[in-house]
């Protein structure tokens, strides 16, 4: 096992452009106090807001629960299709998407923990894709990674058993260096796991009544209503979209007939942060984190959520009453000026009306506790490991397909330290585990990082202390990702493959062609 030495940050093409556009910059008061200048103009156009411009004339569509069927060994059986499609998302010309069974996003899979679930997974879109589980604790031959590419025609069947507690996962694609496109054009669903604690629970949890996913992404169209598709000009995180879907739907309202309602909120974004809170700037309960529920309900008026990251809220309506979920510019990412705002992290959306009816049916109050949280032992890790992030490579190398850059031990427990070298927006995700958040520079984590995590914020400069343990699934050949999940940085190279080792294992190889299917 070996921790990857520090190499020196080689020049990156966003670290250069970055450079320029500061250098551009320097000269913006004047330019703008003098009321003129390109320079004062592309500062000014930079920021986004839409709040207050919004009618919200759609219905929330809310994303059909997957069928599924029992097979002879017990096993819960899935169908999902990738195809392309049409969606009328707004006045003017339909869109062309894709999408799982339909063709904007996936239905949502719901499986209880315990069970084995199998999916057939039949790609009709004419190039090669892949289906990742986001958030899943799984064998790497089942992650649906860039090693299992379903090639055009193919189909895959996954299966594996579900161990882990009730959350809200959620499933995209992961080709290598065609991730950003493909969640764009509308592959992504919402993977709920259910277990026995979360169902004794007085929390909100009748699907499409008082339990709603939100899928929030960002979206730009051309004159002609298409994605598009063309990369940021300035934007260090590459693709900033300036109009919301939810679920789909562009303008939404929600029509609320319960006191309370939970929201699962996923940040389906490929590259924005958002800052979600009330226009009224109502406390909300935070329920659950990407992971799962927490152990106590956090009472909060924001939640920021980088790209991949879901939280589970409560929020409490009166009859009648209509309020605005929005998201506000980030707080305490510890951007500089020039990087908020071409990261986009100046901007405010209008993202869902909800809409009270007169008479509301009364929900339980949230639970004072809700799960238990068992806290991963620091003393008890048996490796460090420095991850090194900056511009598109991590720890000094870009992503390579055959190359497996560390090794872990089943059953063991590990603290990595993520330290984002650069002044941009960065996170980082990890394939297989749930993590704890240890430290954030140094400092506690703030309370909406406690509980179970797989994605999480990396501050320029700053350095995030996190530990996870390996539990299962030793395989010396396949490896699992780690990965920067702004989608764009992901796809230039930020991104690492590990393997877990059973005792006497050595590190393997991944497979040449990885294709998985027939
Ligand atoms: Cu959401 Cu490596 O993925
Ligand atoms: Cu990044």
């Amino acid at each position: 096992m070996t921790t990857p030495a520090p190499v020196p940050v080689p020049a990156a093409r966003p670290v250069k452009r970055r450079r320029l556009l500061k250098t551009a910059l320097i000269a913006v008061p004047a330019v703008v106090v003098a009321g003129a200048g390109a320079a004062g103009i592309v500062w000014a156009n930079s920021v986004t807001d839409t709040t207050g411009e919004v009618d919200f004339k759609n219905p929330l569509a809310v994303p059909p629960l997957a069928q599924s069927t029992v097979d002879g060994e017990g096993r819960r059986v899935f169908e999902l299709t990738l195809q392309s499609g049409q969606r009328q998302f707004k006045d003017g010309a339909a869109t062309g998407t894709w999408g799982f069974n339909g063709d904007y996003l996936g239905p949502t899979i719901r499986a209880t923990r315990g069970e084995t679930v199998l999916f057939n997974i039949h790609n009709t879109l004419g190039e090669t894709t892949s289906v990742h589980w986001h958030g899943m604790h799984l064998p790497p031959t089942a992650d649906g990674g860039p090693h299992q590419s379903v090639h055009a025609g193919n189909t895959w069947s996954p299966s594996w058993k579900i161990e882990q507690q009730a959350a809200s996962l959620w499933y995209h694609p992961h080709p290598h260096g065609e991730t950003f496109l493909h969640v764009y054009r509308g592959l992504a669903g919402m993977f709920l796991i259910d277990d026995e604690e979360s169902a004794a629970l007085a929390l909100p949890k009748d699907y499409g009544l008082d339990d709603f996913p939100l899928i929030v992404q960002d979206r730009t169209f051309d004159g002609d209503n298409q994605f598009d598709e063309s990369q940021g000009l300035i934007a260090n995180v590459g693709y900033l979209g300036d109009e919301i879907l939810v679920n789909g739907t562009h303008s939404p309202y929600l029509d609320v007939t319960t006191t309370r309602v939970r929201l699962r909120i996923l940040n389906g974004s490929g590259s924005r942060a958002f800052n979600f809170g009330f226009a009224d700037d109502r406390t909300f309960a935070l329920i659950g984190t990407d992971g799962g529920l927490r152990d106590v309900p956090y009472g909060t008026d924001r939640i920021q959520l980088s790209p991949a990251e879901r939280a589970e809220i409560v929020v409490e309506m009166t009859p009648g009453e209509k309020v605005v979920l929005r998201s506000y510019p980030a707080e305490g990412l510890g951007m500089d000026l020039f990087s908020s705002r071409f990261d986009g992290c100046d901007d405010s959306f209008d993202v869902l009306e909800l809409r009270a009816a007169a008479t509301l049916a009364e929900s339980p109050a949230v639970p004072a506790e809700l799960v238990e949280i068992p806290e991963l032992d620091a003393d008890k890790s048996a490796e460090t490991r420095d991850f090194q992030i900056s511009g598109f490579t991590l720890n000094g190398e870009a992503m390579d397909m055959e190359r497996i850059d560390f090794a872990v031990r089943k059953d063991s427990v590990e603290i990595w330290e993520l330290e984002n070298f650069d002044s941009q927006f960065h996170n980082f995700h990890v394939h297989d585990v749930q993590f704890q958040v240890l430290k954030v520079n140094g400092k506690k984590p703030p309370e909406h990082l406690r509980g179970w995590k797989d994605t999480v914020h990396v501050k320029p400069g700053g350095k995030t202390r996190i530990i996870m343990q390996f539990k299962d699934f030793a395989d010396p050949d396949m490896p699992y990702m780690c990965h920067c999940h702004v989608l764009y940085h992901e796809d230039q190279g930020l991104m690492g493959q590990f393997v877990v080792l059973d005792k006497g294992q050595k590190v393997g190889k991944p497979p040449k062609d990885g294709h998985v299917g027939h």
